[in-house]
């Protein structure tokens, strides 16, 4: 069973200017929850009861968020508001929550061995709170789907969407030999590759589950793509060495780190989660 998951929520969410300028952006709410809580909610689903958060300069509200506020409880008591606490309230009391601070922004590779001492030497997942996945009543959430492909392979996985090739170049994009339906061995990958050097059109997302030799990897890891430790560059040397998976995931995708993503969510969620609530 894998325990630990790390969100890495150091970044600054410059495109949601001036809405994160004194705001995390993992904290926007999509509908009535933090984007960052649904990505919680979705680690824990898979039995992922330690959260280790790589956070950055301004980034508090995170973790006032995963805390009691006796204040408010204080308050609404017996307005008949409680139950609006309760979904929060539950994810406080059974499960633990854990953080470090990324002190300089250098990539997503570096984020995740800052958050080494937060989930040990064991396997751990990582979600990237900006994709909000979303599965069809009564299916797995996306991690628990990839956290029984891991106890059948026991090694990293990340998981793959396709996506038009003209936007390849805002993804690390793998290429690899299917194994069977939805699931490759990764034989390369790229970094934000130019679509005309894209070895395919299955892009990575916001969800992996990785194996601790990678942080070793990521410590003899160059930057790569803009200067940055990619964790795409790391996952490369894991999968020549031994065995990446490529999982195509069963459910729907939002990027909520652009505007037009964020409203589709948003709009998602409402019609589809909230309403029926
Ligand atoms: C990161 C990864 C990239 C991945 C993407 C998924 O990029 O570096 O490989 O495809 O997340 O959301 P970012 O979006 O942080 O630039």
């Amino acid at each position: 069973m894998i325990k630990n998951c790390l969100f890495p929520v150091a970044g600054y969410g410059t495109r949601f200017l001036p809405a994160t300028k004194a705001m995390p952006k993992e904290i926007l709410p999509v509908v009535n929850k933090p984007l960052v809580q649904y990505g919680v909610e979705e680690a824990v689903a898979a039995g992922m009861h330690n959260i280790g958060f790589v956070t950055g300069r301004g980034k508090r509200a995170i973790e006032d968020h995963f805390d009691i506020s006796y204040e408010l409880e204080h308050q609404i008591q017996g307005s008949g508001k409680e139950d609006l606490l309760t979904s929060i309230r539950h994810l406080i009391e059974n499960n633990q929550f854990s953080f470090t601070r990324q002190r300089e922004m250098k990539g997503l590779g570096h984020a995740i061995l800052t958050g080494r001492n937060l989930v040990g030497e064991n396997p751990f997942g990582v979600v990237l709170a900006d994709d909000l996945c979303v599965v069809d009543p009564g299916e797995d959430e996306v991690m628990t789907q990839m956290a029984k492909l891991y106890n059948q392979f026991r090694c990293s996985i990340v998981a793959i969407q396709e996506v038009p090739p003209e936007e390849t170049n805002k993804y690390g994009v793998i290429a690899g030999e299917c194994m069977k339906e939805g699931l490759y061995r990764i034989t390369d990958m790229v970094e934000k590759p130019d679509p005309k050097d894209a070895p395919s059109n299955l892009a990575i997302i916001g969800r992996y589950i990785l194996t601790p030799d990678i942080f070793d990897i990521i410590e003899n890891t160059p930057p790569g793509k803009n200067g940055e430790v990619q964790i795409t560059d790391a996952l490369m040397t894991q999968a020549r060495n031994g065995c990446v998976l490529a999982y195509k995931f069963k459910g729907k995708r939002f990027d909520c780190g652009s505007i037009d993503g964020f409203v589709e969510a948003t709009n998602h969620v409402y019609e589809n989660i909230y309403k029926k609530s």
